[in-house]
């Protein structure tokens, strides 16, 4: 845990991202003692903002989204003393003059330099300019103390994200540059590098010995609400595919590291990410599926239709839901599919892995009443928190009859009050920890491995655009998909 004292710098420090996650996770670090005794979080924006205005902002958005409502008043008011609100206009030198300022004041009360964090929760266009910036006014000139935070989007396409690194690179150290995708900061993600390696039983099954197939679903019940804007140029394969079900496809693929460590660790994605099957364009339809919802209804009430959305194109062929079939070209997983799916508006908020084992080699129950089902794991995601392991066991009675049992590990019950995946992130980035990060081969390679799907959907001559209705589980083709090898999607219940 760092104990270093450090400035905080939040470049978007009015917007979404902010309210919703940053300020609740500092803040909720603060009342946990993980912050450092001596820290202040400059807060950029270019609202009009008093400083008492913007800490009661504040104040009102920890209330709505802040895990944890238990505090006390001293509490607060100690926190909201670290909160200085900047007015700053991001294409204005000045504005970088003055901030440099704030940073040096600071280094005086601290009697050294301080650590710096830059997050840099802004539009993708505005990072040069901001990178530019710090860079001439040596603002993150040491290597050791100064860290930079990039939200996704990471590019927009492979080409962009390999010239947003050329530009990171040009002005920081590629260990100063913190590359966010908050899913591995979820506890259950997490824990699927523990729960792999950390036990001997499941290892030695992890492979096309034993596995038949592996699912992961990340299926959201909100659709698209008022990022209409964004999302619409965007798209579930480049908003969710790309970042986050890749990078859980990596827990679940990669290698044992030699140790615990940053770079062995991100070496052993890389090496997935690698090994990933490039779809080529004819075969496309074979293995994707793409769909936008249409009108329908979820929990009861109405849903309009993407196109309908604000924001949205009336006539857009954007994706609102992806299923897709991956192979993974190395010893381990060689003809294994991993299917993916995600989607907005769907019936129901459900992020999981399902690993299915090969049916028993040996026919000792095979006039079984009860038809065998193969063992099959659940690694639970959100917002259920846990792991499942299905397996046959013997009916109590005279005869032998057998039924499918369940062993469950729930997280829930060991720890009601988890940190949120920020929370994680933060305090890593704060400590100088880039495990959770990712590295610019690692994005470029993910983008690399979408790259002819994402043109053969812009530009192709025929790769249908499914509909499926809110409040769903998704097109009939992604079900399709699955059948025509003898496979279904599970936790569709
Ligand atoms: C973001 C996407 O990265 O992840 C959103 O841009 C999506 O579209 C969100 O809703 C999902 O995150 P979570 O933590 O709510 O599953």
């Amino acid at each position: 845990r760092t104990t270093a004292p450090t400035s905080i710098v939040v470049f978007g420090g009015t917007g979404d991202l902010a309210k919703r996650k940053l300020f609740p996770a500092f803040f909720n670090l603060f009342i946990d003692e993980w912050m450092p005794a001596h820290f202040q979080i400059l807060a950029l924006g270019r609202k009009p903002y008093t400083q008492e205005k913007f800490r009661r902002y504040v104040l009102e958005n920890l209330r709505e989204f802040s895990r944890n409502n238990n505090y006390t008043e001293k509490q607060w008011l100690n926190f909201s003393e670290k909160i200085i609100f900047v007015n700053f206009d991001i294409t204005d030198e000045n504005s970088f003059r003055n901030l440099h300022d704030k940073l040096t004041a600071f280094d005086v009360t601290c009697n050294r330099r301080a650590n710096r964090l830059f997050y840099l929760s802004v539009a993708p266009s505005f990072i040069d300019k901001v990178s530019a910036n710090l860079k001439k006014m040596g603002l993150a000139s040491e290597i050791e103390k100064d860290r930079i935070i990039i939200e996704k989007p990471f590019g927009y396409d492979k080409a962009s994200a390999v010239a947003l690194n050329k530009l990171l690179n040009e002005n920081f150290k590629e260990e100063q540059i913190y590359r966010i995708d908050h899913y591995l900061g979820k506890e259950t993600v997490q824990n699927i590098l523990a729960f792999r390696f950390a036990n001997t039983f499941f290892e030695p099954l992890w492979s096309n010995r034993h596995i038949e197939s592996v699912q992961i679903t990340v299926a959201e019940q909100v659709g698209v609400e008022d990022r209409g804007g964004y999302y619409d140029h965007s798209g579930a394969l480049r908003d969710m595919i790309q970042n986050h079900l890749l990078q859980i496809l990596c827990m679940v693929a990669m290698d044992a590291p030699v140790e615990f460590e940053s770079s062995l660790i991100r070496d052993k994605k890389a090496e997935i990410l690698k090994a990933v099957r490039r779809i080529k364009p004819e075969d496309i339809n074979h293995y994707t599926v793409r769909a936008q919802y249409t009108e329908g209804v979820i929990n009861g009430k109405p849903k309009k239709a993407y196109k309908q959305e604000p924001g949205v194109d009336p006539d857009s062929k954007t994706e609102t839901f992806v299923a897709m079939k991956f192979y993974i070209d190395n010893p381990r997983w060689q003809g294994v599919p991993f299917y993916m799916r995600t989607g907005k508006s769907m019936v129901q908020k459900k992020s999981s892995v399902i690993v299915n084992f090969k049916e028993v080699p040996n026919k000792t129950f095979v006039n079984s009443k009860d038809k065998l089902q193969p063992n099959q794991l659940t690694i639970n995601i959100q917002p259920e928190m846990d792991i499942r392991l299905a397996f046959m066991a013997k009916k109590p009675g005279l005869d032998m009859t057998l039924k499918p049992a369940e062993m469950v590990f729930d997280y829930f019950e060991c720890a009601p009050d988890s940190p949120e995946a920020y929370e994680t992130l933060l305090i890593d980035a704060l400590d100088g920890d880039s495990t959770l990060f990712m590295r610019s081969d690692q994005v470029e390679e993910a983008w690399d491995i979408i790259a002819t799907i994402q043109e053969e959907w812009e530009n192709g001559t025929y790769s249908p655009i499914y509909t499926y209705s809110a409040g769903s589980w998704g097109p009939q083709a992604a079900d399709d998909l699955l059948s025509r090898q003898g496979h279904r999607w599970l936790s569709t219940t």
